[in-house]
């Protein structure tokens, strides 16, 4: 299978057409990070495709943190309050996490991207649309996260399929992460949950 996979969802908006043909550009697209001439000493073909998957992950959790910690310094309103603690928890989680992921591609022998324009060239999240109440923060970050969690279920179905459990268990660790501030953030904008 192709590490990185096109998105399938139907989008109904530019910014989620713009996240998916991202998403499309960029496959596979590590050239600056990951030498394409030879493999290091001691690392296999699948080292290689799992690292360029991580490199993606990991350029999503650090623009991610980057937009949460956006959100942290310039919400306002009523929400203030919960929106600010909960946003400084969520960055806080993440910054464990980047460094895990990073560590993570340095044990298979590959070097971790840390710069911006890598890591914008290989995540799928972007910075053309600008919110400016706390609920549009909100249903940005939301939708957000989402992309990031469909990310990380690619990534552990990558690393399944090339037998790598210890990347899968960190991916399936991590990706819990967002699910739980996806839930958190939702529902900030009010549930649609119903009893079982
Ligand atoms: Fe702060």
């Amino acid at each position: 299978m192709a590490i990185y996979q096109t998105n399938e969802r139907t989008n109904t908006n530019t910014r989620n057409k713009n996240h998916a043909q991202k998403r499309v550009e960029h496959v596979g697209d590590t050239r600056s990070v990951i030498p394409p001439q030879s493999l290091p000493e001691g690392a296999s073909e699948l080292d290689k495709q799992i690292s360029r998957v991580l490199a993606g992950i990991l350029a999503d959790n650090y623009l991610l943190r980057l937009k949460v910690q956006e959100i942290h310094w310039n919400v306002e309103g009523p929400l203030f309050d919960s929106i600010h603690k909960m946003t400084e928890e969520y960055y806080t989680v993440l910054d464990g996490d980047i460094d895990e992921l990073a560590e993570r591609i340095r044990m298979k022998k590959f070097f971790a991207p840390a710069n911006f324009k890598t890591y914008d060239s290989l995540s799928i999240l972007s910075f053309d649309e600008e919110a400016q109440t706390a609920k549009e923060m909100i249903e940005h970050l939301t939708r957000d996260i989402d992309f990031v969690v469909s990310r990380f279920k690619d990534g552990i179905e990558a690393a399944e399929e090339a037998k790598d459990p210890g990347t899968a268990d960190l991916l399936t660790a991590f990706l819990q992460h967002h699910e739980k501030y996806l839930w958190m953030f939702s529902s900030l904008l009010g549930g649609s949950s119903v009893k079982l």
